[in-house]
């Protein structure tokens, strides 16, 4: 097989100043599943179209239902095909589809792992992957346990060794800590790479560049300027035929104690020393150690409806295929939460997502304080807002600045208008998938966008705690309409402190 030489790379500017990653084998479990065809296969192609991949590269798809190498290539073909950011491209796809390999097997059964070594000692030898690999465990929880047994027993010491984990990752403190606990019978925590995909979203990643690549932002970063943060991670869509999960996740495990915890924990984390794996999870870490929701009234829970999401009517959450026809799962969170440090004592971060709302929006908003003394008659600013540092995650990716300004004309009116960064005008790049850096890193070996065992802890601990107060009281569901922005008790949550949510 030859090498493929690192080229300039015209489609990603960032991208493309990445190292190539060492040869190896990538073996996917679950690879008939939902994650391999939408974003693991597709991310893959788009590596490859940016000659990311490592020079020598294997993809070993593990499944129990049937297959073969063929069916899997024309299977992925459709995936790529379906879901690729990247227009189709004929070479670039033959020349990964000769990399790709099934094997049929169940980890459960004695033996199970047989196939899968045999195959893969005969790719490591046939290619010089040199012994390194990458499982990428996209399977339900309860399997893992049986294939890392499995893969621990067998470690090729030769070259390096790496586990991907997608959430969730437990179901609470306890889960989790014993999940940790059988991943490190065989493997060290550089080892383990903890997927939390908002991590590998541009715009989550810019939230650092802009706190830490620019001078003028982090003297006002902290509770004498900032009035209070509001995050949102809203949803229009339902739960997609996942009820079987989702009935037990609900919103604080499936986006409140990963993704949003996350939002949270960049935006107020101190300025780390270096963007070393190690050094940015300390610092997220003494900030999830720092949070609190000052008691159950801080904690607001909701359950869609039915309801009309952009003009469509849709069903109830209790309506969907799979839930309960009296289910008490929420699929809505807002709370007010404190990080207790001197950066942040008494400033609210206000907090809320949901399934089912009005539309697709991730925001993070800082609001800053008002200024201390408009020399303004108050009717002259009637229109201005305080400032706004608002970060579009997605979509409509950006930054805007919320500023009041003159109106022209021969009066001193005042209004509120915005200096907006949008990445489309800025950057000829077409943006990339969370997934392709993530599975990039981890070829790479740098864990900094994963989490980290201690990280995943603190998110459980805070989770454990409201939902310990849940099992108090039983709330009327449903409360909310889908297509609006949640229950009213959420507007209450801001408006009891004289403040409300941003205007959308
Ligand atoms: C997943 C959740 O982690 O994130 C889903 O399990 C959710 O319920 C999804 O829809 C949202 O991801 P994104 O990238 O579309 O915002």
């Amino acid at each position: 097989m030859t090498e493929k030489a690192p080229q300039e790379n015209p489609l990603d500017e960032g991208l493309s100043l990445r190292k190539t990653p060492d040869p190896c084998a990538l073996v996917v479990f679950g690879a008939s599943g939902d994650l391999t065809h939408k974003k693991i296969m597709p991310a893959l192609y788009a590596l490859a179209v940016r000659r990311l991949l490592p020079p020598r590269f294997a993809i070993v798809g593990v499944a129990r239902t049937d297959g073969s190498d063929d069916a899997f290539r024309k299977d992925m073909q459709g995936a790529v095909q379906q879901h690729a950011r990247d227009p189709f491209q004929q070479d670039v796809w033959d020349e990964l589809a000769a990399q790709l390999h099934w094997v049929t097997t169940d980890f459960a059964d004695a033996g199970g792992e047989d196939k899968l070594h045999d195959l893969l000692g005969k790719l490591d030898t046939e290619q010089q992957l040199d012994g390194n690999c990458v499982f990428y465990l996209a399977v339900p929880p309860p399997a893992f346990p049986t294939i890392v047994d499995a893969l621990g027993k067998r470690k090729d010491e030769r070259g390096w060794t790496r586990l991907v984990v997608e959430k969730p990752f437990g179901h609470d403190l306890a889960s989790a800590k014993a999940l940790t606990a059988k991943l490190r019978e065989y493997f060290d925590e550089e080892e383990i790479f903890r997927i939390d995909h908002y991590l590998g979203k541009e715009t989550v990643q810019n939230m650092l560049a802009l706190r830490f690549a620019n001078g003028i932002f982090e003297p006002i970063w902290n509770r004498q300027f900032v009035d209070h943060v509001q995050i949102t991670v809203a949803e229009s869509i339902g739960i997609e035929g996942r009820a079987g999960y989702y009935e037990q996740a609900g919103a604080i495990r499936d986006i409140f104690q990963n993704h949003l915890l996350q939002l949270l924990a960049l935006t107020a984390m101190e300025p780390p020393i270096d963007f070393t794996s190690d050094n940015v999870h300390n610092e997220k870490v003494k900030v999830l150690r720092a949070l609190h929701a000052p008691g159950p009234k801080s904690v607001v829970r909701g359950q869609y409806g039915r309801g009309f999401v952009e003009g469509e009517e849709v069903a109830a959450y209790r309506e969907e295929e799979g839930v309960a026809p009296d289910s008490m799962t929420e699929t809505f969170v807002a709370a007010k939460l404190y990080v207790d440090n001197w950066r942040w004592a008494d400033t609210p971060f206000y907090v809320r997502m949901g399934k089912r709302l009005a539309r697709r929006e991730t925001t993070i908003a800082i609001q800053f304080k008002r200024a201390p003394h408009p020399p303004f008659e108050e009717s002259a600013a009637e229109g201005l807002r305080p400032n706004v540092l608002l970060v579009h995650v997605q979509p409509d990716e950006g930054v805007s600045l919320a500023i009041g300004a003159k109106v022209p004309g021969q009066g001193m009116t005042i209004r509120t208008v915005h200096m907006d960064f949008l990445y489309g005008g800025a950057f000829r790049t077409g943006m990339p998938e969370a997934y392709e850096r993530l599975i990039l890193d981890t070829m790479l070996g740098d864990s900094t966008l994963f989490t980290r065992a201690d990280e995943v802890e603190e998110q459980w601990m805070l989770v454990d705690a409201i939902v310990a107060d849940w099992d108090r009281d039983k709330p009327a569901f449903p409360n909310y309409p889908a297509g609006s922005w949640g229950p009213p008790s959420a507007d209450d949550l801001l408006q009891r402190d004289g403040r409300s949510w941003r205007r959308h």
